[in-house]
């Protein structure tokens, strides 16, 4: 039997799993995406063509492997149907399984999510604004409407009205923020739910099936491992479990379901919002990162903050993800730079620490110590075996290999499916 492969960012997010979904898909039976929601943004390029998912699993574009969105996720119906229209040519009925445990996000999430964000003012986190924190929120909190809860129109209607209700309530004498209409979103759900109803179904014995089945599942993690709940760089962080264990609990699979985790990391470090980057370029250095790499959001279109490679987060990502082999992505984007850093360790007050400590507060007082290697200055752009790469280029990945205990098994060389480097079959060995 093939292998169940999770797949998670090690860094702030960004780091081209979309990619790496997408061509490990026609190796899988499933694929499933296990927390997040539409804060994650996608990109996948195939024949030149651009498609971007914020929500629905990178593996929809095959033809051949059913996609499912686990109980972790929180769903806005309102992006699902927005996704599932510029999908027009993909059977999506046939192809996508939806959680009846996910929780929704309502207007009024996304209501209070902009105006937390503005009351904060300058501690802003700078999320995306899509509602994803405070859905978490009222699922924690034991308030929150699941899909399930749209099978009875009148459940759903008492729910809707109590729930909008208070979120009102917080918008309106909390935040002097205008209220949201709970009858145009209860409306809303009934529509979009009638139109995806077919696709609601249990994907925990889903799941399960195609394992008995003899099937194997590529489990799509979004965020990174540092913007997690609980291990990331609280509170500029996102509101779930992003690293691989949530695999399991955001499916409804057990610990035993994964049988390799697969960590993707950038040549480079990059981050969207607010929040402590000890590696952050603030030079002419981080403008040609940004710029040769396209760092912009692909959710909100905010460009993205660019620093150099950093040890000690990938180190914490490896232990909190048990990390089997790492993929890097955007190695061409470094072809130009003369010398390009690594950041080994932290100086923490005058002491060398080799891990991000997990204390926010000490974290912000990391100093990186950076070793410095020659580059290559040659093109790694589209090179599809590992011998084409340049000696320099191949010297820094050996390096990074080396400092993190780790071994790369796939390398990117530009966001077309075929422009990889796959230095071992992760689904059958
Ligand atoms: P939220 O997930 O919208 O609540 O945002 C919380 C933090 O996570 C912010 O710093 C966002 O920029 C970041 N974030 C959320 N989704 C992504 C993503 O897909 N890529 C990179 N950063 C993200």
């Amino acid at each position: 039997m093939a292998n169940n492969i999770v797949v998670i960012g090690t860094q702030w997010g960004d780091e081209g799993k979309g990619k790496i979904v997408d061509l490990l898909t026609p190796h899988c039976s499933a694929v499933a995406r296990f927390q997040g929601g539409h804060n994650a943004g996608h990109t996948l390029v195939l024949d030149g063509k651009k498609t971007v998912l914020h929500l629905i699993p990178s593996g929809i574009l095959h033809d051949d492997t059913i996609c499912y969105i686990g109980n972790g996720v929180v769903l806005s119906l309102a992006a699902l149907e927005k996704e599932i229209n510029e999908l027009d040519s993909v059977n999506i009925a046939e192809k996508l399984k939806i959680s009846a445990s996910c929780v929704l996000i309502l207007p009024s999430h996304i209501a209070l999510d902009n105006a937390r964000e503005a009351k904060r003012g300058k501690q802003a986190i700078g999320t995306t604004g899509r509602g994803i924190g405070p859905a978490y929120e009222d699922k924690v909190a034991r308030r929150a409407i699941k899909l399930f809860d749209c099978r009875d129109k009148d459940i759903l209607k008492e729910k809707v009205e109590r729930l909008v209700g208070y979120h009102n309530f917080l918008l309106q004498h909390y935040f002097a923020a205008p209220a949201v209409d709970s009858q145009a979103v209860y409306e809303e759900i009934v529509r979009i739910y009638q139109r995806i109803q077919a696709m609601v179904c249990d994907v925990t014995t889903a799941l399960a099936q195609v394992q008995a089945d003899g099937g194997n599942i590529l489990f799509e993690g979004a965020q990174g491992a540092m913007l997690d709940i609980d291990h990331g760089t609280y509170p500029y962080v996102t509101s779930s479990n992003t690293t691989a264990s949530n695999a399991a609990a955001g499916t409804g699979l057990g610990p035993k379901a994964i049988d390799h985790v697969l960590g993707i990391a950038k040549a480079y470090t990059t981050r969207v919002g607010g929040g402590p980057f000890p590696t952050e370029l603030f030079d002419d250095i981080g403008e040609t990162i940004a710029r040769v790499g396209h760092e912009v959001g692909a959710s909100t279109g905010r460009p993205r903050r660019c620093g150099w490679f950093d040890a000690p987060v990938m180190r914490r990502a490896i232990i909190n993800s048990s990390v089997d082999s790492l993929c890097i992505t955007k190695l061409d984007v470094l072809d130009s730079l003369a010398e390009i850093k690594i950041c080994v360790a932290y100086d923490l007050n005058g002491e060398r620490v080799e891990m991000a400590p997990a204390d926010p507060q000490l974290f912000k007082q990391c100093q990186p110590v950076y070793e410095c290697l020659v580059g290559w200055q040659a093109v790694t752009q589209s090179v599809r075996d590992y011998e084409q790469l340049p000696e320099n280029a191949k010297a820094y990945l050996k390096r990074i290999a080396s400092l993190l205990g780790v071994s790369i098994d796939i390398i990117s060389t530009s966001p077309e499916r075929n422009d990889t480097i796959i230095l071992k079959d992760l689904v059958n060995d």
